[in-house]
């Protein structure tokens, strides 16, 4: 049998930490209201030259120390990002480029707060097939690009950075145990860049928009029910699950999905009061912070999972 396992990880933040204070000297809004509703304390903005592919070498590098391998082991790289240094080339075969990898498969996956699920489970199943030994797997954003700073009800909501795994194919049994992806794009217009380039301009808002409330209860209900079944189809019970690390779009969505899924907060890796929704890169932000404090070890049973616009929903369970 094959199996895929996280061989190491790693992550980056860009410098520039902005508090809810410095956001309340710009927008009609206050530390106590954005604490409130959303968990969020500081998030970090990367500077007008950091590209969301500079985020993602600096992830990749540390993640590939830690796995042990040389980066010549390495024979796919997938990045999940909503926001690109270009529309094209992806920004896979830039950092692909940056990392001096030439030959390496390459390519971006796009599903928003989704897209490391996309992308982890992508790599999971090249490895079962045999089409790639290791992949260096990254979810990276400079999501702050697409806020509107005037906005209140969104800027003070997301943040900069960058995550990675290893994924590497392996003979003994853990790693990767199941994994599910579902999207559904009747609710795409809750949450979306309305804007489409047309004629060399962008014709309506290039800016995020969001029904706050829609996505709460979507969210919610979703994380939970694929949370549940990802469990379930592996023969495991909540009480079995060590670690959930979760999408960290609020710290309220993540309460909610967890007191439905039975697990007490003390299994939740959080990073939101940190770092705010980094989109893609929250969940591998989040997982590499757990793993190098020493909360997640080797063997513990890990949820991952997470969602976004699309919608775009996704949960993994592996063994550590
Ligand atoms: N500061 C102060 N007041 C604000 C702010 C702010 N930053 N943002 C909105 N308000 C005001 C609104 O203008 C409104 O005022 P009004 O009644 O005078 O019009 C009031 O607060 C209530 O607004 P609501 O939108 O109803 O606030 P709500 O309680 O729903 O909280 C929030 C908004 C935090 C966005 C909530 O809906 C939420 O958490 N939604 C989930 C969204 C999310 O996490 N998205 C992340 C992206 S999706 C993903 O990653 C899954």
């Amino acid at each position: 049998m094959t199996y895929a396992k996280i061989l190491g990880t790693g992550s980056f933040l860009p410098a520039n930490r902005v508090s809810n204070d410095d956001l309340a000297q710009k927008v009609d809004t206050s530390d106590e209201w954005i604490v409130t509703r959303t968990g969020i304390r500081h998030r970090h903005v990367a500077a007008e030259n950091e590209l969301t592919s500079d985020l993602a070498v600096q992830a990749a590098l540390k993640a590939i120390d830690s796995s042990g391998l040389d980066k010549n082991d390495i024979d796919l790289i997938i990045v999940a990002t909503t926001t690109p240094d270009k529309t094209f080339p992806s920004t896979a075969c830039i950092v692909q480029q940056k990392l001096g990898m030439p030959g390496v498969a390459a390519f971006d996956v796009q599903a928003v707060c989704a897209g490391f699920m996309y992308a982890l489970t992508t790599a999971h199943a090249y490895i079962l097939a045999g089409l790639a030994k290791n992949a260096l797997v990254i979810g990276a954003e400079t999501f702050t690009r697409l806020l509107d700073w005037n906005d209140r009800r969104t800027c003070v909501l997301f943040g900069d950075g960058a995550g990675a795994v290893v994924l590497g194919k392996s003979e003994t049994e853990g790693g990767i145990m199941q994994a599910k992806l579902q999207a559904d794009g009747n609710y795409a217009h809750i949450l979306e860049t309305p804007g489409v380039i047309h004629g060399g301009e962008i014709v309506g808002s290039p800016y995020v928009y969001m029904d706050g409330q829609a996505v709460f209860k979507f969210a919610v209900k979703t994380l939970a029910k694929i949370g549940k079944q990802v469990i379930d189809d592996a023969g495991l019970t909540a009480d079995d699950v060590d670690w959930v690390v979760p999408h960290q779009a609020n710290l309220r969505i993540i309460e909610s999905t967890a007191k439905h899924l039975g697990l007490s907060m003390d299994k939740i890796i959080l990073t939101v009061q940190d770092q705010g929704n980094t989109s893609a890169a929250s969940i591998p932000l989040a997982l590499d912070l757990g793993v190098r404090d020493g909360r997640i070890k080797r063997g513990d049973v890990v949820l991952l999972e997470g969602i976004g616009g699309g919608f775009a929903w996704g949960a993994v369970l592996l063994r550590y």
